[in-house]
């Protein structure tokens, strides 16, 4: 089996790249935007590239984890986000390959108040929400057998993410003040690849729609407490309500997605969200 990452030096591309080894009968490529050693390069939005690459290294099975991920700069500049988030991914989900494709807790108003189950109604408010249903709506009008994974606040020891933002500017301040009014659950991004390694690699391929993030449930300002208590980093945090930020864009009040189908239908054991932390931090 041939499998092509796209996205490969972002935060879950790397944490796969960094999961997976060649066997005899699985054969990795890694693709970004920029090529870089080991990942060739690949611009998810130019189709003949994308088809050249798949036919030229007959690709059975397309991860995608290519996307545009900055949610305040979609409110600016959407058609830019729409083409990624939601035309190169019907794209790719026309390649005639199996296709696993990650989209966002986004997807949903975030005024709910019990965990979202894969099949409620879906009303995203930002373009960033809007262009990445477009895109699992785009994937599933062309290609009804892939498998998409909506998550949430996800970090990982690369890139730009909100632990190790919370980690430089606790070393840096005295205090720091975080919101308390907005609730989901952090996402270790190398958990994440795990998960996505067991569905790939096993025998049980289910099409359809799932969520998947680490277990329990926390504000941003309980998330803070425990990135800074992990690292040992002194420094006084304060809870504000969202409303005392001044957010370019609108936030969710409750993402916490319920992962039920993902763990009963691929056996999945999925670790809690302080236990995703400390392996991170480990890993930094
Ligand atoms: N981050 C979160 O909190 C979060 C939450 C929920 C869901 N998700 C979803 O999870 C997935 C992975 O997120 P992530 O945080 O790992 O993303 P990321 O770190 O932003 O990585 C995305 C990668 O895609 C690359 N890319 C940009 N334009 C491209 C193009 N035209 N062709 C090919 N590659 C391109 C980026 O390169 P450049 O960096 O050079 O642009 C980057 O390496 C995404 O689908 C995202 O929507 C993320």
């Amino acid at each position: 089996m041939n499998i092509l990452v796209t996205g490969a030096k972002g935060q879950l591309g790397t944490e796969l790249r960094l999961r997976t080894r060649e066997t005899e009968n699985r054969h990795w490529i890694f693709a970004d935007i920029i090529a870089d050693e080991g990942i060739v390069p690949l611009d998810i939005t130019d189709e003949a590239a994308v088809r050249r690459l798949v036919e030229e290294n007959r690709i059975d099975l397309i991860i995608n984890c290519a996307a545009y991920t900055n949610v305040d700069r979609a409110e600016e500049d959407e058609a830019t986000a729409e083409r990624l988030n939601a035309d190169a991914v019907r794209i790719l989900g026309s390649m005639q390959t199996r296709i696993l494709h990650i989209s966002t807790d986004y997807v949903f108003s975030g005024e709910g108040w019990i965990p979202c189950r894969e099949d409620d109604p879906v009303a995203p408010r930002t373009a960033y929400g809007r262009t990445k249903l477009h895109g699992e709506e785009a994937l599933l009008q062309v290609n009804p057998d892939a498998i998409i994974i909506r998550t949430a606040w996800l970090y990982s020891p690369y890139g730009n993410n909100f632990v190790k933002t919370m980690l430089k500017y606790g070393k840096e301040r005295d205090k720091l003040t975080v919101v308390y009014d907005q609730v989901g659950t952090p996402t270790y991004a190398g958990d994440l690849a795990e998960a996505i390694l067991t569905i790939v690699t096993g025998e049980n391929w289910q099409a359809g729609i799932y969520h998947f993030t680490n277990e329990g449930v926390c504000s941003w300002y309980d998330f803070t407490i425990e990135i800074l208590r992990q690292a040992g980093v002194q420094c006084r945090v304060e809870p504000i309500l969202s409303s005392q930020y001044a957010y370019k864009t609108p936030r969710p009040h409750y993402s916490v997605l319920d992962k039920a189908k993902i763990r009963s239908t691929f056996s999945l054991t999925i670790p809690y969200w302080t236990d995703g932390l400390s392996r991170c931090l480990k890993a930094m």
